[in-house]
């Protein structure tokens, strides 16, 4: 590796640790915030989904202190952050599994959870089959909360802010994804949909029994709801029925 590409290489861990730190850095005030306005209180088993460092898990974990919160991620990395945000701060009723969400009817009972959590994971993921494993898993009347999925509107924002600033790597970000995207979609046929929309989310959790309402959008993540009227985010709440 030459010494531009290391730089490079550098410089895009360090912006991502510092925004995955920055993350659990602002605590787990507004996480309880919004967790708390959508029922999400006396509850004893959830499920955080895509936990990346946790910070979703911390805030049930405040507002639940009888729960047992589980964190589920591919990424280690973002697990050991998590683990680490535990440790330091001494929360005993977390607990972190790197694993896929396509594993997870192997791993617990079915109906073994009264909340699911999946933030801002659903566009990266088979949203038909997961959203079939979330009904498996929960239980009767229980919850699903999917914040902060990203819509057309998110991208096209994102290549006129990147354009607006010069800033190549933003500019890029939606042709990249579109580009890789489509490719993965249809090449190797991976049935990712980075551009989900509510309608299709409500089509299949209707179909898994889940009933799927649209809730005003995440407040303490200021993004837009809609871009040149295209949705950019949305955030839903489900209970089984
Ligand atoms: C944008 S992050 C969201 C993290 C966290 N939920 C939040 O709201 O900050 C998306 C997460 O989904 C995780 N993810 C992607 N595919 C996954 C899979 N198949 N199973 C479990 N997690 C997955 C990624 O590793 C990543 O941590």
């Amino acid at each position: 590796m030459n010494n531009s590409s290391n730089k490079r290489d550098k410089h895009a861990k360090t912006k991502w640790d510092n925004y995955i730190n920055g993350r659990l850095s602002i605590g787990t005030k507004p996480y309880m915030k919004s967790l708390k306005k959508y029922g999400v209180i006396n509850k004893k088993n959830v499920l955080d989904v895509g936990c990346g460092p946790g910070e979703w898990c911390f805030a049930a974990a405040n507002l639940n202190p009888k729960a047992k919160v589980i964190g589920v991620d591919i990424k280690e990395k973002d697990l050991n952050l998590a683990i680490k945000y535990m440790r330091d701060k001494k929360i005993k009723n977390c607990k972190f599994l790197n694993e896929s969400y396509e594993n997870l009817l192997e791993r617990f009972q079915p109906a073994s959870f009264d909340v699911i959590m999946c933030n801002s994971v659903i566009q990266y993921i088979d949203e038909k089959k997961a959203l079939y494993i979330f009904s498996k898993l929960l239980k009767k009347d229980g919850i699903l909360l999917m914040f902060w999925n990203h819509g057309p509107g998110y991208y096209l924002q994102k290549l006129f802010l990147g354009i607006k600033k010069l800033d190549i790597r933003e500019s890029l970000f939606m042709p990249n994804v579109l580009i890789l995207g489509t490719l993965k979609k249809y090449l190797l046929n991976t049935k990712q949909d980075y551009f989900v929309t509510l309608k299709n989310l409500k089509k299949i959790s209707k179909e898994v029994n889940i009933n799927l309402i649209k809730i005003e959008n995440e407040p303490k993540l200021h993004y837009q709801d809609s871009f040149l009227g295209l949705p950019c985010v949305f955030s839903c709440k489900g209970i089984k029925t």
